[in-house]
């Protein structure tokens, strides 16, 4: 891949630690970032996205083990003011429902203010309300309304634009964006979508994308990670996981989107639901609801195979019997 890389996810493991019992929220995943591109991590509710995003800036509950190198550094060895630095002026994060993470009782342009200040206590209320309005205008907004307003006075739409431009503040060479349209309807979540694909070609941000829906993959995705049971089951280049899903629960997801499907197609759901993440499956974890399942796959982890400059985790790769199934070339595109 031509791509340099800006983030190098190695052996992740982020287990959350309860009275009895262990969830495995993220297994063992090894990911790299493309820098400069959108990169979608897309699975099932519950996969362990937020988990693993979150641990991206080292925050959240969970027992993180593994590497997460930026630039050289382990983001997972940064502590106290180091880390702080870190977040938002390198690696900013919309987190999901972050709406309600406005404060009801400040005016946006007052929150502009204290985050710009967190990090850099000496610039000037009138260049963070200049850079903030610039921002603001970038997505959409009048900055003159905005910045006066309470939080209770925007619409969804209009804090969702409010939370990206905060995350824009410190000039952060990644962003992280977790499920950013989802409480909003289809019109506002394109114009959304219209203005991450500018800032992403403008500003050269490397993009982070997590969500459930494939068909918002199709729509913005340079590549994708697809979950599943906190493993990455897949990744690749969208084109070609589109053209040629490689895992059979990719297909599976993307057969199940009504809006990559044509109209005389219709949606197969994947059967069953995902595995209790205290209690996974032996082998393969997808096997119980894999239409293609082998003796094999119950017994052993399949490896993750090198696919171009993708990867797939998958007993079948490779073999004849898979590669009938896989006729997915009129989906997507
Ligand atoms: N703070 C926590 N304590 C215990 N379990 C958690 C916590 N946060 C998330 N989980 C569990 O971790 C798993 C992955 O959750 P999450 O990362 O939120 O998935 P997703 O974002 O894909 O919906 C789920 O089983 C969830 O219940
Ligand atoms: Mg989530």
């Amino acid at each position: 891949m031509e791509d340099s890389y800006i983030l190098k996810i190695a052996n992740l493991n982020v287990d959350y630690v309860t009275r009895g019992s262990v969830v495995h929220a993220v297994s063992d995943v090894s990911l790299s970032i493309p820098a400069g591109k959108l990169t979608a991590i897309v699975g099932e509710s519950g996969c362990g996205k937020s988990t693993l995003t979150t641990a991206l800036l080292h925050y959240g509950m969970g027992q993180r083990r593994g590497a997460i190198l930026y630039q050289d550094k382990d983001i997972l060895k940064l502590k106290g003011e180091e880390l702080r630095k870190f977040r938002w002026s390198e690696i900013s994060m919309v987190f999901q429902a972050s709406q309600s993470a406005l404060n009801p009782v400040m005016r946006v342009g007052e929150q502009f203010i204290e985050t710009y200040r967190e990090h850099d206590r000496k610039v000037s209320k009138k260049a963070i309300v200049e850079k903030a309005s610039q921002l603001l205008e970038y997505v959409r907004l009048d900055p003159k309304r905005v910045l006066q307003s309470y939080p209770h006075e925007l619409s969804g739409g209009m804090k969702q634009r409010v939370m990206i431009a905060l995350s824009l503040l410190l000039d952060p060479k990644v962003v992280i964006l977790d499920e950013p349209t989802t409480a909003l309807d289809v019109i506002t979540q394109d114009a959304i979508f219209d203005i991450l694909l500018k800032i992403n070609r403008e500003f050269n941000t490397t993009m982070i994308l997590v969500t459930h829906d494939f068909g918002i993959v199709a729509k913005v995705a340079d590549y994708v990670a697809v979950m599943y049971a906190g493993q990455v089951v897949e990744y690749n280049d969208v084109r070609r996981v589109f053209k040629r899903p490689q895992h059979p629960y990719t297909k599976g997801l993307i057969e199940s989107t009504p809006s990559l499907l044509s109209n005389n197609e219709e949606i197969s759901e994947i059967d069953g639901t995902p595995p209790d993440l205290r209690n996974k499956p032996q082998g393969c974890v997808f096997h119980p609801r894999c239409p293609i399942a082998r003796p094999i796959c119950s017994r052993e982890i399949p490896a993750a195979r090198i696919e171009g400059d993708g990867m797939v985790a998958c007993h079948a790769y490779g073999h004849p019997l898979y590669a009938q199934e896989s006729n997915i070339e009129k989906v997507g595109g």
